[in-house]
């Protein structure tokens, strides 16, 4: 069979960051509080209001052409997950390969929250499987700070803005690539995380701008357990089905909600810390942009065979977890 393989990683993180400190400043709370509660200690919020969703995955976009030695032109299909897109319609998918000059490519918005990514990577996966295409882009980008209220405690100190991507071709070692997904959803959990406003259900108005409607609304503790159990649960699972033992696994990528949740998954899991790749306390929780930006940063230590589990949890409730098997050694296929 053909076997989608990642072929390179590309990231962008806006350069304003915003520490814990400056969140004391702001509002009732602590350094000490988020950390231990969440392990995040700064991340970055884009400070420009010029710029959107789309800008940073241009950046990223652009990173990983540059790695891999291609032409925006050579894209054939680019799926951007996002909750935060520039504006309801067209798709950010558009206005990115617009942006980038991807002439030749299509795409679409994939609306998953924080399991943005490893839905779109799935999706795009197949794609190649099927012989179709040689060269599909998945981005997972989120510019949170502009859907988060600054004045609610138990949201704003978590999320971050920032956007990854990931080339996927196929692959000339059949065993390489992604190897099997487990995906999942129930529409019962938005009770617990969603937007008010925004949709066909309740258009913007006055009443819904006074009443703070087009922001995140999180529950936190409901979504915390729903989290721990469903992440940890498929990640168990998607080792069972594909004879993965603790040892097999070299490296656990998990979407960076919160340490504890991250902590609980390679517990399930029964792997180490020294394998659960982190950087929650340098960019908070990115929504989509999680597991693409910790691809981006691990880069570099990931060697050819190597076994990686993906696993997200987001709103929706969505979740799920990817099998891959590394393609390249380091920097560069
Ligand atoms: O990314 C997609 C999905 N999202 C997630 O996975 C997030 C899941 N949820 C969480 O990570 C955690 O629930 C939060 C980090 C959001 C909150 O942590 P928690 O340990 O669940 O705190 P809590 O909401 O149970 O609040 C505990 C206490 C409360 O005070 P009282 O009522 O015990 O006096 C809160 O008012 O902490 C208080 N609190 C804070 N204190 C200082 C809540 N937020 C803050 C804060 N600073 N920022």
């Amino acid at each position: 069979m053909i076997r989608a393989a990642i072929t390179a990683v590309g990231g962008f993180l806006p350069e304003n960051i915003l520490t814990n400190f400056d969140l004391e400043k702001m509002i009732d709370t602590t350094d000490e509080w988020i950390t231990t509660r969440t392990g995040i200690k700064e991340r970055h919020v884009e400070n420009d209001p010029q710029k959107a969703t789309s800008d940073m995955a241009v950046e990223a976009v652009k990173n990983l052409c540059k790695k891999r030695g291609i032409a925006p032109e050579e894209i054939d299909l680019l799926i951007c997950g996002t909750v935060t897109p520039d504006m309801v319609f067209p798709s950010t998918s558009n206005l990115i390969c617009a942006k980038l000059g991807a002439v030749n490519a299509w795409g679409y918005d994939v609306s998953a929250a924080c399991s943005g990514f490893i839905y779109s990577l799935a999706t795009g996966a197949q794609f190649i499987e099927t012989g179709r295409y040689k060269k599909v882009v998945i981005v997972g980008a989120d510019m949170m700070s502009r859907i988060i209220d600054y004045s609610d405690r138990t949201t704003c100190v978590i999320f971050g803005d920032g956007a990854g991507a990931v080339l996927l071709e196929p692959s000339s070692d059949d065993s390489l690539g992604i190897r099997d997904f487990v995906l999942h959803a129930d529409g019962r959990g938005m009770t617990h995380l969603h937007m008010k406003a925004g949709g066909s259900l309740r258009p913007a108005s006055e009443e819904t701008v006074a009443n703070k409607m087009h922001y995140v609304y999180q529950e936190g503790q409901p979504v915390f357990k729903h989290a721990v159990v469903n992440m940890a649960e498929v990640s168990a699972k998607i080792m069972e089905r594909n004879h993965l033992t603790s040892e097999d696994v070299t490296w656990l990528a998990a979407h960076q909600a919160n340490k504890r949740i991250i902590d609980a998954t390679a517990q399930r899991m029964g792997i180490g810390s020294e394998k659960v790749m982190m950087n929650i306390e340098r960019y908070g929780n990115t929504t989509a942009g999680t597991i693409p930006l910790l691809l981006w940063d691990y880069e570099k230590q990931l060697k050819k065979g190597d076994n990686l589990i993906l696993s997200a949890f987001g709103g929706g409730f969505t979740w799920g977890s990817i099998y891959i098997k590394w393609a390249y050694d380091g920097n560069a296929i």
